[in-house]
């Protein structure tokens, strides 16, 4: 059968097998190796992709579900050569390890962000309870998380700073437009 699903950004349409899992045509037919391939079972968590911006093991999905619908796998949160904010964290504050289990955990924290923007620590080990770490603690994941909302704290305090400083020189000059025409 034929499958068509947008994967990050990108249309992509393919032969499959109806039983051919998401996570191997990720992997095998669109060479997509950022998503891992641990279980298989449902209990690793090291398959996990954004489906339409949810978190989904993909090795429990299969290809031919995710028909029409949008997938982000780790490779797409680059954006324009710009490594996304929890990329940057999980650099900045260890939480990446070994690596095996860190495009699953970034991409489910990328979603935990865009839904809840100043998680908790609670919330955080919450939404990353689905997926095993196998080299350490969670505390360094943890601590990147909460650095990545920090930082996208801090660039929405900036842009908006910089939106009232423009309104500001706006006004500015349609003042002095207004005394021009006064005058
Ligand atoms: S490989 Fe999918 S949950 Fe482990
Ligand atoms: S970083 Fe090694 S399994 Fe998590």
């Amino acid at each position: 059968m034929q499958v068509t699903m947008t994967v990050n950004g990108v249309e992509v349409t393919r032969e499959v097998e109806p039983r051919r899992l998401l996570v191997h045509f990720i992997r095998e037919d669109l060479r997509l190796t950022g998503t891992h391939w641990g279980c298989d079972t449902s209990n690793c968590g090291v398959c996990v992709v954004l489906v339409d911006g949810t978190p989904v093991k993909s090795c429990t999905m299969l290809a031919a579900s995710a028909g029409g619908h949008e997938v982000r796998t780790v490779e797409g949160l680059e954006q324009s050569g710009k490594l996304d904010p929890i990329q940057d964290a999980f650099m900045e504050k260890h939480g990446l390890q070994c690596g095996f289990c860190t495009p699953g955990m970034m991409l489910t924290s990328r979603a935990l962000l865009d839904a809840n923007p100043d998680p908790s620590e609670d919330e955080i080990r919450e939404a990353i309870s689905g997926q095993i770490c196998r080299c350490t603690g969670y505390s360094t994941i943890v601590r990147s998380v909460r650095w990545a909302a920090e930082q996208e704290q801090k660039a929405r305090d900036g842009e908006s700073a910089a939106g009232s400083t423009a309104d500001e020189g706006t006004h500015e000059t349609a003042d002095h437009e207004t005394a021009g025409a006064t005058a």
